[in-house]
């Protein structure tokens, strides 16, 4: 039942947002949020970038339960201006992209049941608050991903959709960066799964390969498994460096170019990692 109050479309507004309806959250939800919580910190203590955790603490993102959207948005607010708005779930694209160039981060409300605590197909809030919220507070991340929404607005009209998403994906949902202390998480969709947090950083299989744009714009992914190849920034200024140019000229250019397959290792690749490609091969010979 509660679930259901969290993914409730009746009230929704027409810029697809809802209430979090914080209070009626069960003590049971929060539970769930508090054992993926624990298990989370322990794990990414040494394996995300360290300006993550500084943040979880931050935002006084506790262990004890799914935070009230209204408090992140207090401590949010003051320090780059980002707020959370709850929406049922996946919001259409130019919904999506309009919350973010306003600094409004969408994020899901309802949780996960106790038998998801593993794997879940669809972002939750678990994903969405703990996996997104924490680099919102910094501020060149903060930048970044306002950049982002403001080109995605731009890319609709250009038919370049497909190109920009894969960006997404491979820098804010599954990027890794260079730190000193060594090759670390950032991405949301890594940060908030304790199975590819391991296979991302530590596993033979995945291609780590340093970031370049129009490399990742021609990259297809995988959503229904961890990733084949992992992309490596030099941290968020670089990134925002990266992609700061006008993508229409590169969007064009691209056009000429094929796809590149999610696993393929390319010559003009700066290859940190070569992977054996093993988790994948033998997932298939599983599933054949
Ligand atoms: N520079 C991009 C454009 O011209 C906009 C963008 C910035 C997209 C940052 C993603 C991230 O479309
Ligand atoms: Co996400």
């Amino acid at each position: 039942m509660p679930v259901e109050i969290h993914r409730d479309t009746a009230g929704q507004r027409s810029d697809y947002t809802i209430e979090q309806n914080w209070d009626s959250y069960t003590p049971e939800e929060h539970a769930t949020w508090a054992k993926l919580f624990e298990r989370q910190v322990r794990l990414l203590k040494d394996r995300v970038v360290p300006v993550f955790m500084d943040n979880v603490d931050g935002l006084a993102m506790a262990g004890d339960g799914i935070p009230d959207f209204r408090r992140l948005n207090d401590i949010l607010g003051k320090a780059t201006g980002w707020s959370v708005v709850a929406v049922p779930g996946l919001v259409p694209d130019a919904s999506f992209f309009e919350h973010l160039a306003n600094r409004r981060f969408p994020s899901t409300c309802f949780i996960r049941t106790p038998e998801q605590l593993d794997y879940l197909e669809e972002p939750d809030c678990f994903h969405d608050v703990f996996g997104h919220v924490p680099l919102l507070l910094d501020p060149v991340f903060a930048d970044y991903m306002q950049e982002y929404g403001k080109g995605g607005l731009k890319a609709e009209g250009q038919g370049a959709l497909r190109r920009l998403a894969r960006l997404y994906w491979y820098t804010v949902e599954f990027g890794l960066t260079r730190t000193s202390q060594g090759l670390r998480v950032y991405g949301a969709g890594i940060a908030s799964s304790t199975g590819e947090t391991v296979f991302a950083l530590d596993d033979p299989s995945p291609n780590r390969i340093a970031f370049d744009l129009e490399r990742v714009m021609r990259t297809d992914y995988r959503i229904d498994d961890y990733q084949e190849t992992y992309f490596v920034i030099p941290g968020f200024a670089s990134l925002m460096r990266a992609t700061e140019p006008d993508f229409t000229p590169i969007y064009a250019a691209l056009d000429e170019l094929p796809d590149i397959a999610a696993g393929t290792v390319t010559d003009g690749d700066h290859v940190l990692h070569f992977g054996t490609g093993r988790y994948h091969r033998d997932r298939h010979r599983a599933t054949a």
